[in-house]
């Protein structure tokens, strides 16, 4: 019988990719979201996506705030374990409406643990960020590293029935080889690859480079990209490890360990789109770190996981999924 894994947000960018990953790994996958930033097209793509394995997911709308939604579906299936993924997660909104990101994010947090505890299941994969560390002192960042920004899910540590995983994500790029599952951002996009992906397909003039004077190679920030299929695969391997009885809590980087900068980035991909991506240089974006990548020894040890993909294949599935899916998820433009 294959094991139930509830995945929170996985109609979104990660979520979907860790969906197919499971249902290929033989697991059953049940989706709760509220389609908040994502489309049910999203999942019946990665249905289709699993061939004979696509039956083994089924999908709730709901949102997780919704307390008597959530112990229904708890009653009527017994999950083996949770990897937690919805959330919002555009920095410069949640500065705007922080009051929405703490009741989304942390009250959804909470309502989700305690329906797990009421039913027995006690196992936790949680989507953490590098953004913890804030302007790192020191790179490569390794999990010891000071964070700049207090983890409260920690805390959960104190009861030693629970086994919790945080995965703290460097920068997830590229989408599926097939290019039918990727990011499909609402809005204007925050991060720099999906700004490029819409340069390149025509629905933006320019991409603003946001500073030149870093002490970088060329000037323009580093950070640690990672395919978004590599990340999916960490979150199964994460899986594997819950089943280590010596897991409490425990952190790990899902990164490359390699830092890219801005224009090494839009070099690769104009070569790998045989676009020009026009450049508008400007100030540093306040609050942006200079260099980012991750020290991902940690991860390899314990989760026998490490990212196979690099620069090429980022981009090439990125342009992929750009180029067959020019307004994402929707037919054309809205
Ligand atoms: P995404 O917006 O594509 O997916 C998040 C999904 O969560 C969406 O489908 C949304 O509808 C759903 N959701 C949000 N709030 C919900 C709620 N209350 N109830 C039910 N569903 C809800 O984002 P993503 O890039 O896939 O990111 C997934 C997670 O990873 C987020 O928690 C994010 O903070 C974290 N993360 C993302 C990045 C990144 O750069 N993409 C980096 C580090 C961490
Ligand atoms: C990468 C580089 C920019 C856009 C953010 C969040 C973080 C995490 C991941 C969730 C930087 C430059 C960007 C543009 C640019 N998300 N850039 N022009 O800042 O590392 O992290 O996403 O947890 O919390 O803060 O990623 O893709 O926004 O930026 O020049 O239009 O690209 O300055 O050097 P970042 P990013």
């Amino acid at each position: 019988m294959s094991r139930s894994i509830l995945v929170t947000g996985g109609a979104g960018y990660i979520g979907s990719h860790t969906v197919l990953q499971l249902l290929l790994g033989g697991y059953k996958a049940v989706v709760v979201d509220k389609l908040d930033n994502s489309s049910e097209i999203a999942i019946k793509r990665v249905q289709e996506l699993a061939g004979e394995h696509g039956s083994n997911l089924t999908f709730h709308e709901i949102d997780l705030r919704d307390k008597p939604a959530l112990e229904k579906l708890f009653a009527s299936e017994k999950f083996e374990a949770v990897i937690h993924v919805a959330g919002l997660k555009a920095v410069g909104e949640s500065v705007k409406k922080p009051l929405l990101y703490y009741d989304n994010n942390l009250i959804g947090m909470i309502v989700l643990l305690e329906v797990m505890a009421a039913h027995g299941c006690k196992k936790l994969v949680f989507s953490s960020s590098a953004t913890v560390y804030g302007w790192p002192k020191v790179v490569p960042c390794t999990e010891e590293s000071p964070i700049s920004a207090t983890n409260p899910y920690g805390r959960t540590k104190s009861d030693s029935t629970w086994k919790i995983i945080l995965l703290r994500y460097f920068n997830p790029v590229g989408a599926h080889p097939s290019g039918h599952i990727g990011e499909d951002p609402r809005g204007i996009p925050n991060n720099l690859i999906p700004f490029i992906q819409q340069v390149a397909v025509g629905r933006r003039p320019a991409l603003t480079v946001y500073g030149t004077d870093y002490k970088t190679t060329d000037g323009t920030g580093v950070r640690d990209y990672i395919h978004v299929v590599d990340l999916a695969d960490g979150h199964i391997a994460a899986l594997k490890k819950l089943a280590d009885p010596s897991v409490g809590c425990e952190v790990y980087n899902l990164g490359s360990g390699k830092g890219t900068s801005v224009l090494e980035m839009v070099a690769a991909f104009e070569k790998a789109s045989g676009k020009k991506i026009p450049l508008v240089m400007a100030d540093r974006r306040p609050g942006d770190a200079e260099i980012v990548y991750a020290e991902t020894e940690k991860a390899e040890r314990e989760l026998n996981w490490k990212a196979k993909y690099g620069i090429q294949e980022f981009c090439r599935d990125q342009w992929n999924w750009a180029s067959k899916n020019p307004y994402g998820y929707e037919p054309q433009a809205p």
